[in-house]
């Protein structure tokens, strides 16, 4: 349960992560009456500012308040304080003590959550320091950090390493934000909490599975970090196949997080490394109008980087459940929507009284708009047996009155808050990820030849994508 007494010290408070995710998932969870009422929010950078500033940066990161929330902000600045210092000097560590201790008051339980959000390059240094100096004797620690968990799957294990004599394991909540969305995190609920889906979910019923992550804009000055990492470790590695996971493995004896995380771990082990053969990459050109630039006129992106902004790839399962069935991962900066979607197409019914009858889709979008919706085959009302392609649509929208989804990062701190590990990556899982994608990824760095295809920004992808998906069996009907 949420423990009382608790300190927030979010380390990087004035970078990018802070201003987008951490502080407004903290007012938004304040304002909903899910913080204490005495929790205490500290924040660590090196920008040096005094309290005035950074409670009015603070203010700034929430974006646009309603009248009704313009009290409630100046409550929860109430609860800000910051302390500025280096990453790696122990000085500012002992003046973060000192400030946490003077919040705590003479209390004995001192329960502190380190948000890192930092990037990597600082995560161990800062690990030694809050270990050495702000690691309280008697209470709860909790570590809460963001990928990118190292680039492949010797440097994750290395970080891993170096981090596994600084925290143990369940003071590790290691972020995959696409777990607290509340589509994802639906997908158990629908498998499992419904016998028809249960009961088809399948080779034997289940023809392909598709993943795709859709953006409809390209790196815009993120060129730097992205070309360091492209597509699929950015959303592939973690985001994708995090769906991937929930889709594929096995029912967990329970809903707790080692229950659900050894499933995870299990299904994974029975992925074998994506295939070359299996993958098409591609990289953003200019719109066709002129009006946006290709990925390469990004000035931070070198003129002759081969970095993948769009990647389809089919994975198999090699277990009784999954033999055979491709799931296809699709994933694209710079394209025509924003959409994330699964799309599960069911087998062919019997051949014999219908003739290309089109084949039932489950589809669950994940963003935006939240539904699902089901396409099956219906008779045409009226005098004759033509069928038509119709669809049972839970439309949140629609279905919900009142509807309020949560952002992920609320979901996740305040899971994080509680130690609940449910939605939070497991060391092995981590591995069993990395061990996936790294031969492909070591592949494509090493093949110098291999240089992505081009695709214009505002477009679907490149032109082969319908083809690609074609050849593992999908079959298209009407896009909804
Ligand atoms: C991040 C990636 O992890 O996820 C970004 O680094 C991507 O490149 C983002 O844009 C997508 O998240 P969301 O929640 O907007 O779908």
């Amino acid at each position: 349960e949420l423990k009382g007494n608790t300190l927030i010290v979010v380390l990087g408070a004035s970078g990018d992560l802070a201003k987008k995710k951490t502080f407004p998932a903290l007012f938004g969870l304040y304002r909903n009456g899910f913080l204490p009422n005495d929790i205490k929010i500290v924040g660590y950078a090196r920008t040096k500012m005094d309290h005035e500033e950074y409670i009015k940066r603070v203010k700034s990161y929430i974006k646009t308040p309603i009248k009704e929330m313009e009290e409630q902000l100046g409550q929860f600045v109430g609860l800000c304080s910051y302390i500025s210092g280096q990453y790696d000097q122990d000085e500012p560590f002992i003046h973060l003590r000192k400030h946490m201790e003077e919040l705590e008051g003479d209390r004995e339980e001192r329960n502190r959550v380190f948000y890192m959000a930092l990037p990597p390059s600082v995560f161990i240094s800062v690990s030694e320091h809050l270990k050495r100096n702000c690691y309280p004797e008697k209470g709860i620690t909790r570590l809460i950090v963001e990928k990118p968990f190292g680039k492949d799957l010797s440097s994750s294990r290395k970080l891993q390493k170096a981090l596994e004599p600084i925290w143990k394991e369940d003071e590790l909540f290691r972020i995959d934000h696409y777990l607290g969305k509340e589509m994802v995190k639906n997908i158990l609920v629908l498998r499992f909490g419904n016998e028809f889906f249960g009961a088809t979910w399948n080779r034997n019923h289940i023809h392909n599975v598709q993943i795709s992550f859709k953006e409809p804009f390209g790196t815009e000055g993120r060129g730097g970090y992205f070309d360091e990492f492209g597509i699929i470790r950015d959303v592939m590695q973690n985001h994708l196949l995090q769906v991937l996971t929930l889709l594929a493995m096995e029912r967990p004896m329970s809903f707790s997080a080692e229950d659900i995380r050894d499933e995870k771990v299990r299904v994974l082990r029975a992925c074998p490394a994506v295939e070359p053969k299996n993958v098409i990459i591609g990289q953003y050109k200019k719109s066709l109008d002129g009006s946006k630039p290709g990925y390469k006129d990004d000035d931070t992106v070198p003129e002759d980087s081969r970095c993948p902004t769009f990647c389809a790839m089919a994975c198999f399962i090699k277990n009784e459940r999954w033999d055979g069935v491709p799931f296809i991962l699709k994933a694209g900066k710079a394209l025509n929507e924003q959409k994330t979607e699964i799309r599960i197409q069911f087998r062919d019914v019997t051949s014999g009284i219908f003739k290309d009858i089109p084949r039932n889709e489950l589809v669950i979008r994940v963003q935006p708009n939240e539904s699902v919706y089901i396409k099956m085959n219906s008779k045409q009302p009226g005098l004759s047996m033509n069928t038509v392609v119709t669809e049972l649509d839970l439309t949140y929208r629609r279905r919900f009155s009142d509807l309020k989804i949560p952002e992920a990062y609320e979901s996740l701190i305040l899971d994080a808050l509680k130690g609940d590990h449910s939605n939070f990556v497991r060391d092995d899982e981590l591995d069993a990820s990395w061990r996936i994608f790294t031969p492909l990824l070591h592949y494509l760095d090493e093949h110098e030849e291999i240089t992505p295809m081009e695709y214009p920004y505002g477009s679907r992808g490149p032109l082969v994508l319908d083809e690609f998906t074609a050849s593992y069996g999908y079959r298209f009907s009407d896009p909804k």
